[in-house]
Formats: C-alpha cells, structure tokens, sequence
C-alpha cells in the first residue's frame, strides 16, 4: 500500500478469467478465511498454522496441506485467477485445511492476532527491480515488524527469490529489524532449496530463463 491506500506490490492487470475458472472462483466463500479463528486462542494454540503470501496458482500450499491433513493452511492472493486455481485443486482433493483470503495481504496482517502463525512463506515476491520502484516491494521494515508480531515464538519466515538485488535488500532490511536470526547452515546455504521443497510455478519459469533462486529461512528471536 501507499499513502493513498492503493496496492502497489502487484504486477501487471488481471487477464479475464475462463469459464472454468469462474466457475471455480464461486467456492470462494466454502473455503475463505474464517476471521473469528484470530479470537480462539485455544485453536492456534494447538494447531500448527501456515501462512502463505502471494500464493501465486497455490500449487506449493496446495501440496503441503494434502500432505500434512492435521496443520491448517491460509493462503493470500491478491488475483482471482490464481485463487481460482487453488480452489479448483481443493476441490478436487476434497482438503479441508486451506483457507484462503483474496485480497491485499497488507489489510489481512492488520487483523491477525499476533503470536498466530507458526510458519510464513513468502515465495518469490514480486521483485520490482528498478530503483524508483524499490517502495513497490512487500518486503518492508514495516511489513517485517508485523510478521514478526504475528508469529509465534521460535516461529520461522521463509521468504525466496531469484532476484539478486532483491535478496540483499530483503537481508539488509531483516538485519535493520534485529528481529530475525538467518537460519544458515553454511554458506552456500541460501543456494540450497528448503527441505521437502515442492517449487513454485514462477521459481520454474525463472530457471527456464537461467535465473538461480534463492531460499532465506529466519526463526523469530525473543
Ligand atoms: C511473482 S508472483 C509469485 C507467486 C508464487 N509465490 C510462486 O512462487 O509461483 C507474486 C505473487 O504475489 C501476489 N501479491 C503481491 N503483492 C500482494 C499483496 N499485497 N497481497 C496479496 N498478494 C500479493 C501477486 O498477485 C503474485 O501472485
């Protein structure tokens, strides 16, 4: 968001959505994010949760979450094509913990109880490469401060890009917050992709165009 209230971190305009797609996008409400969970602390208590971030067409929660049925999963997106995309998958294998909320995630992180989430993923953010548009990208002081708050203690930030100069940005403003500890092993370790790592579809197409990703996990300091 700027001053103006406006979304500045998505690429491009949506390209209208297919029938199937449409048809799809109306399961919406059977699987949107469920608010009043924020208020049961009990619930995230005992649950691990998930978050992911720009799930682009959700095939890495989607594969997660058939893959751990006992975690609850909540994906944000900001276009509908990709969340029509994750619905048609949920549909298909009948998953009962994704929830989704389409929209700005910057709105959703304002409501979010803190101390909710165990684990946030942030996959391949958009990386706005050109100076002028440096304030375009969702990593921000700001936005680092609230996922701090949200997660839970010892909770870990995932966040990947295949953007040189992106990942250096996104180190120096962890750095500045003091709030995270970069979880490396070694040093070449920001080369090695997560363990039981899917891919996402945007991380295939980058390497299709010879651009090496790169995979940061932080934990929450006290
Ligand atoms: C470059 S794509 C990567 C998608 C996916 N994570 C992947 O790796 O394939 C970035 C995604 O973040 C979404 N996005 C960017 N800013 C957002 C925001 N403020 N709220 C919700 N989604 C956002 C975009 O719509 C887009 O789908």
């Amino acid at each position: 968001m700027n001053l103006n209230n406006k979304l500045i971190s998505v690429k491009g305009r949506e390209r209208p959505l297919s029938k199937k797609q449409k048809q799809s996008f109306l399961s919406l409400s059977k699987y949107a994010l469920n608010f009043s969970l924020f208020k049961d602390k009990e619930f995230f208590k005992k649950n691990k949760i998930c978050l992911e971030i720009g799930f682009g067409s959700g095939e890495i929660i989607f594969k997660e979450a058939k893959k751990n049925p006992k975690n609850i999963y909540i994906g944000i997106e900001y276009y509908r094509r990709g969340v029509a995309q994750l619905l048609k998958k949920i549909d298909d294998h009948d998953l009962k913990n994704i929830q989704i909320f389409h929209g700005d995630a910057h709105v959703l992180l304002k409501e979010i109880s803190n101390f909710f989430f165990d684990e946030i993923w942030i996959f391949f953010p958009d990386p706005w490469p050109k100076k002028r548009h440096e304030k375009r990208r969702f990593i921000q002081i700001a936005s680092i401060n609230r996922l701090y708050e949200i997660l839970k203690p010892d909770g870990e930030l995932y966040i990947s890009s295949d953007d040189k100069n992106y990942i250096s940005w996104i180190l120096s403003v962890i750095f500045q917050s003091n709030k995270f500890e970069w979880l490396a092993e070694s040093p070449s370790d920001w080369k090695n992709p997560y363990r039981e790592y899917y891919g996402s579809r945007y991380e295939e197409k980058g390497m299709k165009k010879n651009r090496a990703p790169y995979f940061l996990k932080f934990k929450k300091m006290d």
